[in-house]
């Protein structure tokens, strides 16, 4: 039987901005990848794939060509407020330029107004450590629905808070390079209450915008079946996922995030909708010397990694498991990043079917989710990781800015046009 998804599902894929849009030198991780060891063999984002200079539109074009019916991407901070308080008028059209022509293309637009970059300007006064950026940012998210609320179909304050704050403020991995827990939980607190700042700001300015926040939410599973391993499951699942689901529902982050259960300002129902990133699935293991990591390890058990990242096993049960736990929020649901680093494009053509079919059982099982949309568009810098490790449906030769459309993406093509999976997908058996 071929599997219908609801009408009006939102088919898509999704990209960053210093990821793609290259010539990017006012932030703080274009200033980070100046400095040595920072990213894998030294890379820089560079021209990445030259959406600012004017391919956005062709690769957006493509993405409508393959069936996509939305895209999601994010905003520059750094181009469009250059110095507190000004802004760059000319950097507000070249995004309306961008998010026209998708929605001439038939693309709903989900933009992101900050997927894990800072101005230096920001970074120069402490980044999130700063709790004047909360109010910044706001004034900044409000900016941005004023100059492109008529071209954004749905927003997003900002992209994955808890990943931001582990490895930019608690392993130091990221900029700005701090380490330790209470940084971690001082970040976590103030990015938490620019999300909630911003929602409010961005509502006054335009009270029909639909505003989510977007999680990382992997999946926790014990290695072994033993209570060890088991209590250490679910400490590390608490930590990363569930403190962050009370503290939207409750408006406080609870412990051990915060002993005292400090409030999250105005954050309780500020959220239209949720948008759950979701790679894989980690095996905890019970070690007595990590304190720190609740007692945790992670297992290769077959693991999507490099020496320096770790994106979990495959795991599609693991994001019904997660939209279902989401569902207690009461709001629409999307997974707004779902793939796997894979530079042969061996290994995404079936773990695409298999967590598109995850999101269909969701469903089944009366959960509330709108959309998909694959991480990425195109091959795109990867952080920490460079260029070394590859994501995108579309290849792109750095050098040569020459794309190939990878097998993967004809077969999302195919989900696309028929609404689902069909019979004759190789991958759907
Ligand atoms: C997510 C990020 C995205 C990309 C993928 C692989 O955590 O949001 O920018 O790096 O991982």
């Amino acid at each position: 039987m071929p599997l219908r998804f609801p009408d009006g599902f939102l088919w898509g894929s999704a990209t960053a901005s210093h990821q793609v849009e290259g010539g990017n030198t006012e932030s703080d991780w274009a200033a980070w990848e100046q400095q040595p060891d920072r990213i894998v063999g030294g890379a820089k984002a560079g021209a990445a794939a030259m959406w600012w200079a004017g391919r956005a539109e062709e690769d957006l074009s493509r993405a409508a060509e393959l069936g996509h019916n939305a895209h999601r991407m994010s905003l520059e901070w750094s181009r469009l407020e250059p110095s507190p308080g000004v802004y760059d008028l000319t950097a507000f059209e070249r995004y309306r330029e961008i998010l026209a022509h998708a929605r001439k293309l038939g693309l709903a637009t989900s933009v992101t107004v900050d997927h894990f970059t800072l101005p230096k300007w920001a970074a120069a006064s402490r980044s999130w450590h700063d709790p004047a950026l909360i109010e910044r940012f706001a004034t900044f998210a409000a900016q941005s629905v004023r100059q492109l609320g008529d071209v954004v179909d749905m927003w997003a304050t900002i992209n994955e808070p808890n990943v931001l704050a582990l490895l930019g403020y608690a392993y130091g991995r990221w900029p700005p390079g701090e380490r330790g827990n209470r940084s971690f939980l001082r970040a976590l607190a103030n990015l938490l209450r620019a999300h909630a700042l911003g929602y409010r700001a961005m509502k006054a300015e335009r009270a029909d915008a639909s505003i989510g926040l977007v999680l990382s939410m992997p999946y926790f599973a014990p290695f072994r079946p033993t209570r060890t391993d088991r209590a250490a499951t679910r400490g590390q699942d608490w930590i990363f996922n569930g403190a962050l689901l009370s503290t939207l529902q409750h408006g406080r982050l609870p412990p051990p995030l915060s002993l005292t259960g400090t409030p999250i300002e105005h954050m309780v129902g500020a959220y239209d909708w949720i948008g759950l990133n979701y790679y894989g699935c980690y095996k905890v293991k019970f070690d007595a010397t990590k304190p720190h990591r609740a007692f945790g390890i992670h297992v290769d058990d077959g693991n999507i990694k490099t020496a320096t990242s770790d994106w979990g096993a495959p795991h599609p049960a693991g994001l019904v498991a997660q939209l279902e736990r989401l569902s207690v929020l009461g709001v629409p649901l999307f997974v707004t990043e779902n793939g796997i680093f894979d530079n042969e494009d061996r290994l995404r053509p079936r773990y695409l079917v298999d967590h598109v079919r995850a999101v269909y059982d969701a469903i089944a099982k009366g959960v509330d989710v709108r959309g998909y949309f694959h991480w990425s568009l195109i091959d795109n810098f990867e952080w920490a990781e460079g260029w070394s490790t590859r994501f995108g449906l579309i290849g792109l030769d750095v050098a040569t800015q020459q794309r190939t459309v990878k097998r993967s993406a004809q077969l999302y093509a195919r989900i696309c046009a028929s609404n689902g999976i069909p019979d004759d997908l190789p991958e759907a058996s």
